[in-house]
């Protein structure tokens, strides 16, 4: 297949490349297999070929091809919650919200009912890969892989591991710690045997939920798997201050160097959040190549502080975006784009208007909108280690379209505009899954036609 039409990337961070006309051709793997643009070698015998074999995919006018969204963080099992539930804090959140909903997923007919809409709706707001927790329940997170597998979303999934008896309840914890881990050895081997992801579309991550869920032996036994493996990691990081200070009074460190003791920070780990990271911390996770999962709408309401984007940008760490549902109220990556510049200049800024200009806030925090994209793209895609999230050869041919074209959009004025920069700029503010008009993970079409 070849498609041809305005693409607009951010390979490097805080850059934006625009070709317009380009020609992405993608071989029968779904892999890009070269980048086109107009007057050089064998452009246009290239369109006359595709579209003589039925093999071209143009885009119209005001139609700009895009990667595909890279979610980092995602509790598939609390889409039903998605947008409610947010007045509590973290703690009474988990205790009186989410863990019975989650423990609801021993039903699999709910749990595919939930999954399945999950899926679509991701799909449809152009996230192409999706890191996801499911819950304790082996056989609900089994349905959950061959749920993306089967409607072509690009996924990371663990099983929940949480033994802890003093932090959770009796009718959501794993039976036992020997329990836990063999139902996370038994949906690794699962998934990596999946008949049709011979390709590793869908792949296994060891997910401790966080420290405090856990016992000392899962986290021990997890970082054994982990390493056995060789497979993802994902859990929460520092996220909040009850959670952080739990972590800090039961092993005298913080969620990073504890982590780190229980060979969980490797270059296959997702850290959740991590809003309360010291600079050893970040010297640490950048040590470990680890990547983070910058979540903004859900710290406004879990997290009691704004993550350092900026501090762990500078630095070099990886740092992509999580959407957190249902943490956070939305299912769009875009949304969070937006989210994540507006809290980077609060930070900066600072929000007391009682407090004298100049005091009030962190100096040098800001972020912009071309960083929020390289991390909804390519430092999700980094931290995971997929070659996705840009458009160059070898990568996957992961992408959307995004479309002006459509009825009662607030998409407005993107025709006037010649750059890629305004281009990109007004479609991460105002474009909606209406704007999206097609998507492919992998060269296969998953929205639209
Ligand atoms: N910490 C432990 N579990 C969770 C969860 O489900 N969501 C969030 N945001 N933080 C957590
Ligand atoms: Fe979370």
């Amino acid at each position: 297949m070849v498609v041809k039409g305005t693409l607009i990337h951010t390979p490097v961070l805080g850059e934006v490349e625009t070709i317009k006309h380009a020609l992405v051709t993608i071989d029968d793997s779904g892999q890009i297999s070269s980048i086109r643009s107009p007057g050089t070698a064998s452009y246009d015998e290239e369109i006359i070929a595709a579209s003589s074999a039925g093999q071209l995919f143009e885009l119209g006018a005001n139609q700009y091809l895009l990667p595909g969204l890279v979610d980092l963080h995602i509790h598939a099992p609390q889409w039903p919650q998605v947008g409610t539930a947010l007045h509590l804090p973290l703690y009474d959140w988990l205790q009186q919200c989410t863990f019975p909903l989650e423990a609801k997923y021993d039903d699999l007919g709910f749990a595919r009912q939930n999954y399945e809409s999950l899926v679509d709706n991701l799909l449809a707001n152009g996230t192409t890969t999706a890191t996801c927790y499911g819950t304790i329940h082996l056989e609900a997170t089994k349905l959950l892989a061959e749920i993306c597998l089967d409607r072509g979303q690009r996924a990371v999934i663990g099983k929940i591991a949480m033994d802890n008896r003093q932090e959770c309840p009796d009718f959501y914890r794993d039976k036992s710690t020997t329990s836990g881990l063999d139902g996370t050895r038994a949906l690794i081997e699962h998934i990596r045997n999946l008949p049709g992801n011979e390709d590793g579309r869908v792949l296994p991550a060891v997910t401790p939920r966080f420290i405090p869920g856990c016992t000392d032996e899962m986290l021990e036994g997890l970082g054994s798997i982990a390493d056995e493996y060789n497979c993802h990691v994902q859990t929460h990081c520092s996220e909040s201050d009850w959670e952080h200070d739990y972590v800090i009074e039961r092993h005298g460190v913080n969620d990073t160097q504890s982590l780190d003791r229980f060979q969980l920070l490797t270059d296959k780990t997702v850290l959740a959040h991590s809003n309360l990271i010291s600079d050893e911390d970040m010297s640490t996770i950048k040590t470990r190549a680890s990547g983070i999962a910058h979540c903004p709408l859900s710290n406004v309401y879990f997290s009691n502080a704004v993550f350092p984007a900026r501090r762990a940008l500078d630095r070099g760490l990886k740092v992509g975006l999580g959407t957190d549902i249902s943490g956070g109220p939305s299912p769009s990556i875009l949304h969070n784009c937006q989210a994540s510049v507006n809290s980077s200049r609060m930070l900066e800024e600072g929000v007391d208007p009682t407090v004298r200009r100049g005091e009030r806030g962190t100096p040098n925090s800001r972020i912009d909108y071309l960083e929020a994209f390289w991390m909804a793209t390519v430092g999700g895609a980094e931290t995971l280690g997929l070659k996705v999230g840009r458009f160059e050869e070898g990568y996957s041919f992961d992408a959307m379209v995004i479309d002006r074209n459509v009825a009662d959009t607030n998409l407005q004025g993107l025709d006037d505009f010649q750059s890629g920069e305004d281009a990109l700029q007004k479609i991460i503010y105002n474009a909606e899954r209406r704007n999206i008009a097609n998507v492919w993970v992998q060269g296969r079409m998953v929205k639209g036609s």
